[in-house]
C-alpha cells in the first residue's frame, strides 16, 4: 500500500520534532540517576565523549537512511540495498521501541500520577515524612501504578490513532520551553537548598577512579537512549525531511538540545537529592523521590509558587514523555500500515496492547513480581538494560555499517553535504567516525558487557 509521505516544512520543524522524540524521560528521569550510579562528573565527561563519537555518527546514519529512501525502517533497508538480507535487521527497529515503550510507559505513568498528587496540593500540604515515603509504598503496590500505566499508554495510543501529530507538535513546542524555563528555576532553588552544595561539588569534580567499563557501556547506553537511536525513529523521521535540508545541522541542533536537557536535569536534582540526604545511585526512583521533596520545602516559604510549579512541571514531563513515547510506537504502525497493509486503528491497538501487557509485568517488578529475577535483575531493570545495552546498540551498529560500508560514499557525501553544497569538511569527519570509531565503539562495548 503506497502511502503519501509528508514533509517537515522547515528547519525549526524538524529540530522539534526529533528534539520531541529525544528529549523525554530518558534526560529528566534517567540521566540523573544513571549519573548517580555511576559517580556523577567523570560519567558526564563519558558520556559527551560517548555522544559526539559514537552517538551523533548513528544519528547522522540513521538520517542518511531515513532521507535518502523516504521509507519506514524495514521498508528503507529493503529499498537501498534490494535483494540483500539487510532490511531483515528492520524487524527489530519495529521490536525494540515496543519493548522500550513498555517500561517506559510505566515510568510516564508514575509521571500522571505524580501530576495527579501535585493537583490535589499532596506534595506541598502533606508532611516531610510521608511524602518521602511516597514513592516507595506507590510503585510497590499491586494496582495504583498499572492503573497509572494504562492511562499513560492510553494516551499515547489515541493521539497515534488519531495521528494528531499538528496537536501534539504544538502542545510539545509550548511545552518544551516551559520545561526548560522550569529546570533552570529548579537549578537556582537546588542551589539554595542546605546541603546541596556537595551535590555540586559531585558534578563537576570528576573522580576518575569510578569509570571502568561498565560505566563505559552505561554511557553509551544512555546515550543511545536519549537521541533515540538504533529503533528507527530518527530514521522514520528523516524520511520525512526536505533534500534542500541541511542534516548535519539538525542532528547537531537536536543532540545540543537533547544534552542541554539532561545536564540541566542533572543539576536540578543532584544537589538537591544531597540536600535529601537520598543516595545519588538510588535508582530508578531517584528523580520522583527527590522532586516532591523540592516541592515540599519550598512550600514552607511560597506554598502557592510551589504548588503552581509542581503541577506545571509534572504538565511538561508528561508532555515531554508523551512525543518521546509517541514516536515508539509510530516506528511500529507505520511499518503495519505500509509494509502489511494494516489499517492504522488495528495496527496502534494490535500494538498498544502487546506493549500494555509487557509494560505490567514492569510495573508488578517493582511490588508482587520483586523477586521474580532474570540474570539478576527485576523484570524492569532486565528489559531496560536488554534494551539500551543491547537492542539499540546492535540496531545501531546495522545502520553504521549500513550507511559507512554498503552504501554508495557519493549518496552518503550527497545526503550529508546536499549535494556538495555545504559541511564538506565535517562530513568528512563524521564519515570517518561512522565507518569506524562507531563500530568499533559498540563492538568494544558488547564485549566488556559479555566477558567483564
Ligand atoms: N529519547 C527518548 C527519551 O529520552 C526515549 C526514546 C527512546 C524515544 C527510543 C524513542 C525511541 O526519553
Amino acid at each position: 500500500m503506497k502511502q503519501q509521505r509528508e514533509n517537515f516544512g522547515s528547519r525549526a520543524a524538524v529540530i522539534m520534532a526529533m528534539a520531541g522524540s529525544a528529549i523525554g524521560l530518558g534526560n529528566i528521569w534517567r540521566f540523573p540517576y544513571i549519573l548517580g550510579e555511576y559517580g556523577g562528573a567523570a560519567f558526564i565527561l563519558l558520556y559527551i565523549a560517548a555522544s559526539l563519537l559514537v552517538a551523533l555518527p548513528i544519528f547522522f546514519a540513521e538520517s542518511v537512511i531515513g532521507r535518502r529512501s523516504h521509507s519506514n525502517a524495514y521498508g528503507a533497508l529493503r529499498k537501498l540495498a534490494p535483494g540483500t538480507k539487510w532490511h531483515w535487521a528492520g524487524i527489530l527497529t519495529i521490536i525494540s521501541p515496543l519493548l522500550i515503550l513498555s517500561y517506559y510507559s510505566v515510568v510516564g505513568g508514575w509521571s500522571v500520577q505524580y501530576l495527579f498528587k501535585s493537583l490535589s496540593f499532596d506534595f506541598t500540604t502533606g508532611s516531610p515524612e510521608a511524602v518521602s515515603s511516597y514513592f516507595g509504598n506507590f510503585i510497590s503496590s499491586a494496582w495504583q501504578p498499572v492503573i497509572s500505566h494504562t492511562i499513560f499508554l492510553s494516551l499515547v495510543a489515541v493521539i497515534v490513532l488519531f495521528g494528531v501529530r499538528k496537536g501534539i507538535e504544538k502542545f510539545s513546542n509550548i511545552a518544551m520551553p516551559v520545561l526548560l524555563v522550569l529546570i533552570v528555576a529548579l537549578i537556582v532553588y537546588s542551589l539554595t537548598l542546605p546541603g546541596s552544595f556537595k551535590g555540586v561539588t559531585y558534578l563537576i569534580k570528576p573522580d576518575f577512579s569510578k569509570l571502568n567499563a561498565d560505566a563505559a557501556a552505561a554511557a553509551l547506553g544512555q546515550a543511545f537512549f536519549s537521541l533515540s537511536l538504533g529503533v528507527g525513529t530518527i530514521l522514520t523521521y528523516a524520511s520525512y525531511v526536505k533534500k534542500d535540508e541541511n542534516l548535519i545541522v539538525s542532528g547537531l541542533g537536536t543532540a545540543g538540545f537533547d544534552l542541554l536537557f539532561a545536564v540541566m536535569a542533572g543539576f536540578a536534582v543532584i544537589p538537591a537529592v544531597f540536600a535529601a540526604g537520598i543516595e545519588p545511585g538510588a535508582g530508578p526512583g531517584l528523580v520522583f523521590e527527590t522532586l516532591p521533596f523540592i516541592f515540599n520545602q519550598m512550600a514552607s516559604q511560597a506554598p502557592v509558587v510551589s504548588s503552581v510549579v509542581s503541577i506545571v512541571f509534572f504538565v511538561a514531563i508528561l508532555a515531554a514523555a508523551l512525543t518521546s513515547a509517541i514516536s515508539m510506537l509510530e516506528v511500529g504502525v507505520a511499518f503495519l500500515t505500509e509494509e502489511k497493509g494494516m489499517k492504522r486503528a488495528p495496527a496502534t491497538l494490535l500494538l498498544a496492547f502487546f506493549t500494555w501487557l509487557v509494560g505490567i509485568l514492569c510495573s508488578l517488578s517493582f511490588g508482587p513480581m520483586k523477586d521474580f529475577h532474570i540474570l539478576g535483575l527485576t523484570f524492569f531493570d532486565f528489559v531496560d538494560h536488554l534494551c539500551s545495552d543491547w537492542l539499540m546498540p546492535i540496531g545501531g551498529l546495522v545502520f553504521t555499517l549500513f550507511v559507512g560500508w554498503k552504501m554508495k560514499k557519493a549518496d552518503v557525501r550527497d545526503e550529508l553535504t546536499n549535494g556538495g553544497t555545504c559541511n564538506r569538511m565535517i562530513y568528512k569527519v563524521f564519515y570517518y567516525l561512522i565507518r569506524y570509531v562507531a563500530p568499533v565503539g559498540i563492538v568494544a562495548v558488547f564485549l566488556t558487557n559479555l566477558f567483564l
